[in-house]
């Protein structure tokens, strides 16, 4: 009896220790996978910039492209380094159609993407135009929101659910990557957004896109929902999720940063921010806020000097005048009006530059003559044209200058040699 006791003591000290071992075992490969998955996440700092300047932006009233314009534009876009080109709507309109399929076989390097609803035929028409791409993407999806599923679809859930899967499983016939939207995902709830994700990658989606699509998150919101959806969807690990949010209340550059910093790792965009009502995100200013916040460890493959000739193009062939004050490629945002910032300037760049102008193509930074601006801003644009004032000089000139910015809102070069001319100092400056 006791010698039998004895031999159950052993084994139960046994399996403690085995026991013990194990879970040491096991936590040292919980702590291996951690550092792996960590590891992995600090590698995955690349963030996929996907334009739909030529789908979402094109859609705009006024902003038609015909395909020569296209493929121009898609040639330049590709020449930036985005990593994904929305060519268009394939089914749309036949024009659409022969753009997709041109872009297909211009476009080298980069995805091309096309526009599907979750639509059998859709699919086999964006495949067919996409037949010539090297690297073909479908992008197929549908409305998840309450208000989409009552409204455009008289339908329910369950209903919603199948569709994402069998649009996906479809695309997948017909090429690898397939890019699945959840539409109006800002205003789906997250559970069941959730479930639409995991469906959609159950059946074999890459890419995973939200759309804040009415452009109504709050940046902390679309952050959360992206942070939720990659904590609680079984398989995230086999997708990339997508940002796309719109600029109904200014905040799509902000929510797809925010995006971004929770996880997401594609924003899409368009040159300029153009697209429906307030616009999509801006390209530029989502790269250029990864890029002037390095510590995000966050970057693109854009080639970001050629961001403003690239602004212009779109500009000019949409006829879509870009505002002054737009952030990094309005006539304004490297162009300094106020006398203090002038002198500030003048002495040294940083004091009130954030962003080297040359960066983004931009030649250099300008210091604008009105009748806000001060001596030192004088000074510097009389030198550019070749005068050298003395101080003495630069006083009497300024007087005039005052008289004259007063009445006209901005002094040009020719206007500088007119005020320097008509000076009672003008004699002294060229014999000097
Ligand atoms: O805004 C949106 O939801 C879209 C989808 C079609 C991707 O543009
Ligand atoms: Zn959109």
């Amino acid at each position: 009896m006791i010698i039998k006791y004895v031999k159950y003591l052993k084994s139960t000290e046994r399996r403690k220790s085995q026991s013990i071992a194990s879970l040491k075992l096991n936590t040292k490969y919980k702590l291996a996978c951690q550092y792996k998955n960590n590891m992995q996440q600090m590698s995955d700092n690349n963030v996929q910039i996907f334009d739909t300047t030529l789908r979402d932006g094109e859609q705009v009233p006024g902003c038609k492209l015909n395909t020569d314009q296209k493929l121009i534009i898609a040639e330049q876009l590709e020449q930036l380094g985005v990593d994904v080109i929305e060519a268009g709507f394939p089914v749309s309109s036949p024009g659409d159609f022969k753009s997709v399929e041109e872009i297909s076989k211009l476009v080298k390097n980069t995805i091309v993407c096309g526009l599907t609803r979750a639509v059998e035929n859709d699919i086999k028409v964006a495949a067919e135009a996409l037949k010539y791409a090297k690297h073909p993407r479908i992008h197929t999806g549908i409305g998840t929101s309450a208000s989409h599923i009552k409204y455009k679809f008289n339908s329910n859930q369950d209903a919603i659910l199948e569709r994402a899967f069998e649009a996906v499983k479809f695309a997948k016939r017909f090429v690898e990557d397939v890019e699945f939207y959840a539409e109006d995902a800002g205003r789906t709830d997250n559970e069941f957004l959730a479930r639409v994700c995991e469906m959609a990658i159950k059946a074999g989606a890459t890419v995973l896109n939200i759309p804040d699509t009415t452009g109504y998150c709050l940046p902390s919101e679309y952050g959360a929902k992206i942070k939720y959806l990659k904590e609680n969807v079984k398989g995230i690990e086999k997708a990339i999720l997508s940002c796309h949010c719109h600029n109904d209340l200014g905040l799509a550059t902000a929510n797809s940063i925010e995006g971004v910093i929770n996880g997401a790792r594609q924003i899409e965009c368009t040159i300029n921010g153009i697209g429906e009502r307030a616009g999509n995100t801006a390209l530029e200013e989502v790269v250029m806020v990864l890029k002037q916040h390095p510590y995000l460890n966050l970057d693109t493959n854009i080639k970001t000097e050629h961001l403003y000739g690239i602004s212009q193009l779109v500009s000019e062939n949409m006829g879509i005048y870009t505002q002054p004050n737009k952030a990094i490629v309005g006539a304004n945002a490297f162009a300094h009006s106020s006398g203090i910032h002038q002198d500030g300037v003048i002495k040294n760049r940083e004091t009130y530059e954030i962003i080297n102008p040359k960066d983004v193509g931009v030649t250099e930074s300008a210091i604008v003559l009105t009748a806000r601006s001060g001596r030192a801003a004088l000074a510097y644009r009389a030198k550019n044209v070749g005068y050298e004032l003395t101080k003495l000089q630069l006083d009497a000139v300024y007087a005039n200058f005052l008289d004259f910015a007063d009445v006209n809102k901005e002094i040009n070069d020719t206007d500088i040699h007119q005020i320097i001319e008509t000076s009672k100092v003008y004699q002294q400056i060229i014999s000097a």
